[in-house]
């Protein structure tokens, strides 16, 4: 029998990159999900792969009107709810004195204030033995200098996750958090443009974008980025893990050993 955490969870940007591949790990043992998002379209892709197993809410969960009362309807989908992974987030590079106030706002909202919200929401509906898990970043513990929003509200979000553990610990729901390094998804492939600069024209584009991706796998002592698979196989550790709550599990091929 799979463990209680993982047999009936929400998981938020679970249309794409990690929290895609975390429903596909979590379905393939034999677990029902709710994937949610803004994108109804990638979500249904994975809705069509599993019907019957997988179900799609889209949702902008930014958004406190549209979040609200999300963990219940997904436990009205899935008949109960025993697991939710908040893996929807967002990042915008950009170095100080160049901090756009809408992108600001934005990260906060989505990487911060959402998992913030849904949490307390977590709190209320998950079963007892359930589990959360957050997706952080090593970005959370070593920012480098065009990350101070994302970083801080990464940072933010590990704070919250220890709150969440110590006061679901009495019900026995569980929270914890992943900190990857480098993962190669959507998110790492849109090429870092420097303040001010236009998207260069498709073949430079792709150029440079090849050569950002070979610059960050080579931060990673073990030679190679993240696969989302690599990710979703600890998140799901984390859901089963009935005496883990409050830890940061950091995997990132050696990225934070480096000086
Ligand atoms: N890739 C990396 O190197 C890396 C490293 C460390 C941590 N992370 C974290 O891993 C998580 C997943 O990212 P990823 O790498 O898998 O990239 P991704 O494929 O771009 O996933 C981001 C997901 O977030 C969803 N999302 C964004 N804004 C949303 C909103 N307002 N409401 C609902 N969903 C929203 C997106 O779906 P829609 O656009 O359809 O809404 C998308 O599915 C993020 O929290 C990211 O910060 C990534």
């Amino acid at each position: 029998m799979t463990p209680s955490g993982t047999r009936k969870v929400l998981i938020t940007g679970g249309g794409t990159g990690i929290g895609r591949a975390v429903a596909e790990t979590l379905l393939r043992a034999g677990g029902r999900v709710v994937v949610t998002g803004r994108r109804a379209d990638v979500l249904n892709e994975v809705t069509r792969t599993w019907p019957g197993q997988a179900f799609a809410l889209p949702c902008d969960v930014s958004s406190p009107t549209e979040r609200e009362g999300l963990l219940r309807r997904a436990a009205e989908l899935l008949g109960g709810l025993d697991g939710f992974v908040h893996s929807a987030g967002q990042v915008v590079h950009q170095p100080p004195g160049h901090i756009g106030e809408d992108v600001l706002r934005s990260q906060l909202e989505i990487n911060l204030i959402a998992p913030l919200r849904l949490g307390e929401q977590a709190l209320e509906v998950l079963e007892p033995g359930g589990a959360q898990v957050f997706v952080a970043s090593t970005l959370a513990t070593r920012p480098i200098v065009t990350s101070a929003v994302y970083s801080a509200a990464k940072a933010g979000l590990l704070q919250v996750m220890k709150v969440l553990a110590l006061a679901g610990a009495a019900r026995g729901v569980r929270a914890n958090a992943v900190l990857p390094g480098v993962v190669e998804t959507d998110m790492v492939r849109e090429v870092r443009l420097a303040p001010g600069e236009a998207t260069p024209p498709p073949e430079e584009y792709a150029r440079r974008q090849e050569a950002q991706l070979a610059g960050l796998r080579s931060l990673h002592p073990l030679g190679r980025l993240g696969h989302p698979e690599d990710v979703a196989e600890a998140v799901r550790h984390l859901l089963g893990a009935s005496w883990m709550t409050g830890a940061e599990l950091v995997l990132d091929g050696g990225l934070l050993l480096r000086e």
